[in-house]
C-alpha cells in the first residue's frame, strides 16, 4: 500500500508504520495530460490523504504462485536487482545462487559455502561482446530462534558485485553469475543516472512503501512497470515475512493471531519470493532501499534487521556510512539521503554526524534538489 508516481517534486516522504500513509508533494497531481517535470515548475505543495477503504483487504500471494516460485536450477542466479552506487559510474548488481534451508527437527542445517560460487558480473553497452568485468563477493545469512517448535533458515549464496567506469545515462547489457560452472544468467540491461547537474534529472522516479506481496503489491508493480521510472525508491517495509510464524503460517494482524509465540517470528522464504516477483521490475530498474519496522526480524543474540542487511547492496562505504541502514547517492540534479529510523540519529550518533558531513558536501549549484527520506512519520 501506499504507491505514488510522480517526478522530482518531492521535498518529504513520509511512511508511516502501518495504517495510513501521509505524503506531502511539493508539486501537483498527475493529470490526464501526463506528468509534469520539474523544469515546468516550481509546483504548489500538495497532500494527498489516505483513503482507509483501501486497509486491511491486502491478501498474500501464496507460495504456489507461479511469479514466486524458484524457476533456476542448480546455482544458476535469481532475484537479480540493481542499485545505485553515489554517482552516476557506478552500480551494483546483486543476485542469489543455490536454494534456501528450512530445519525443524533440530537437525543442524549446514549453510552453504559462499566461497563455492564466484560473483561475476560480465557487462558493456553492448549486447555482445559485454567486454567488461567485474568481481563482487557473496554472503549466506541465517535467521534462528533457539525455541522449542521453531524452524531456522539460512539463506542461499548471495552475491553483491559493483559495476565501476560506467558512462551517464546508457544502456549498458549485462549477465551475473559463476562462468566457471557455466552458471551465468541471461543478458539483461539498466540505464545509468545522468550526470549531477541543475538541467539533468533522471526521467520518472516511483517511490514506493509498505509494499508486502499482496494480489495488491502485484498491481502497484504492474503499474510502476508500465510508467517505466528510471529509478524506483522502496522507503521501507519490504516483504512483511514478519507476518508469519517459522512453519509458514501467516496472518494479517501477527499479534492478535500469534499472541503466545515467544519471539516476534518471521519466515524467511518470503524475501525469497519477494525477490523472485520483483525481478523483472528490479533487474532493470535500479532500486533504493531504506528500512522500515517490518525490516527489524529480532533473531537468536538480539540480532535484527539481517535479511534486509544482506540481501539488498547500499552505497554505505561510498557515501562514508559506516551502516546499511543511511546513506546517500545522487541521480541527476538531486542529492537523495536515505536516512536510518531504527538505529540512533540523537546529536552525538553516528547517523547524525554523517549527515553534517553528508550534508556539508552537498553543492547545491550541482544538485539544486535535496531529497530526505525515511520510513515512520516524522513527530
Ligand atoms: C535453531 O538455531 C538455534 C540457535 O543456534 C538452536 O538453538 C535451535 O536448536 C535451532 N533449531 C532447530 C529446529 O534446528
Ligand atoms: C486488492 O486486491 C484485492 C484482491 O486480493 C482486490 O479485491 C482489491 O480490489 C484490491 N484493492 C485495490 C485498491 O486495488
Ligand atoms: C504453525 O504453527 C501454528 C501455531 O503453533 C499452528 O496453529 C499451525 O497449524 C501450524 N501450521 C503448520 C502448517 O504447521
Ligand atoms: C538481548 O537484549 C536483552 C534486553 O536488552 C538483554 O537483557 C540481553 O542480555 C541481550 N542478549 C544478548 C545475547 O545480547
Ligand atoms: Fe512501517
Amino acid at each position: 500500500m501506499g504507491f505514488f508516481n510522480f517526478i522530482l517534486q518531492v521535498v518529504a516522504v513520509l511512511i508511516c508504520s502501518c495504517s495510513f500513509v501521509s505524503f506531502a508533494v511539493h508539486g501537483n497531481k498527475i493529470g490526464s495530460n501526463g506528468i509534469p517535470s520539474t523544469l515546468d515548475g516550481p509546483f504548489a505543495p500538495h497532500t494527498a490523504p489516505f483513503d482507509v477503504s483501501l486497509r486491511g483487504n491486502a491478501v498474500d500471494l501464496p507460495d504456489t504462485d507461479p511469479r514466486v516460485r524458484r524457476r533456476v536450477k542448480g546455482f544458476q542466479p535469481e532475484q537479480i536487482s540493481v542499485s545505485l552506487s553515489t554517482t552516476y559510474d557506478s552500480v551494483w548488481i546483486s543476485w542469489i545462487t543455490g536454494e534456501f534451508q528450512i530445519s525443524n527437527h533440530d537437525k543442524n542445517i549446514i549453510p552453504l559455502d559462499p566461497k563455492s560460487v564466484a560473483s561475476v558480473v560480465r557487462y558493456g553497452t553492448s549486447r555482445n561482446p559485454l567486454n567488461h568485468e567485474a568481481k563482487g563477493y557473496s554472503l549466506v545469512y541465517s535467521q534462528l530462534y533457539p525455541f522449542e517448535g521453531l524452524q531456522n533458515y539460512t539463506s542461499g549464496i548471495i552475491h553483491h558485485a559493483r559495476l565501476t567506469g560506467l558512462k551517464p545515462d546508457k544502456l549498458y547489457y549485462y549477465r551475473c553469475g559463476d562462468p566457471s560452472i557455466g552458471a551465468l544468467s541471461g543478458v539483461y540491461s539498466f540505464k545509468t543516472m545522468p550526470v549531477s547537474s541543475p538541467n539533468s534529472y533522471p526521467k520518472r522516479i516511483a517511490i514506493m512503501g509498505d509494499l508486502g506481496l499482496t494480489y495488491n503489491t502485484s498491481t502497484t508493480i504492474n503499474h510502476v512497470i508500465s510508467n517505466d521510472p528510471q529509478l524506483a525508491l522502496l522507503v521501507g517495509d519490504v516483504t512483511y515475512a514478519n507476518l508469519y510464524l517459522t512453519n509458514g503460517t501467516g496472518s494479517d494482524c501477527y499479534s492478535c493471531a500469534f499472541p503466545d509465540s515467544p519471539i516476534h517470528e518471521t519466515y524467511q522464504p518470503r524475501w525469497d519470493y519477494w525477490g523472485r516477483f520483483m525481478q523483472p521490475l528490479v533487474s532493470k530498474v535500479p532500486l533504493m532501499v531504506v528500512e522500515g519496522n517490518h525490516e527489524i526480524e529480532k533473531q537468536v543474540e538480539n540480532q535484527t534487521f539481517v535479511a534486509y542487511s544482506s540481501r539488498f547492496a547500499f552505497p554505505a562505504k561510498e557515501s562514508g556510512s559506516s551502516s546499511t541502514f543511511y546513506y546517500s547517492f545522487n541521480a541527476g540534479g538531486i542529492h537523495f539521503v536515505m536516512l536510518g529510523a531504527y538505529i540512533a540519529y540523537h546529536k552525538s550518533s553516528d547517523q547524525y554526524k554523517w549527515l553534517e558531513r553528508d550534508l556539508a558536501n552537498v553543492d547545491r549549484s550541482i544538485t539544486p534538489w535535496l531529497v530526505a527520506v525515511w520510513h515512520p512519520p516524522l513527530v
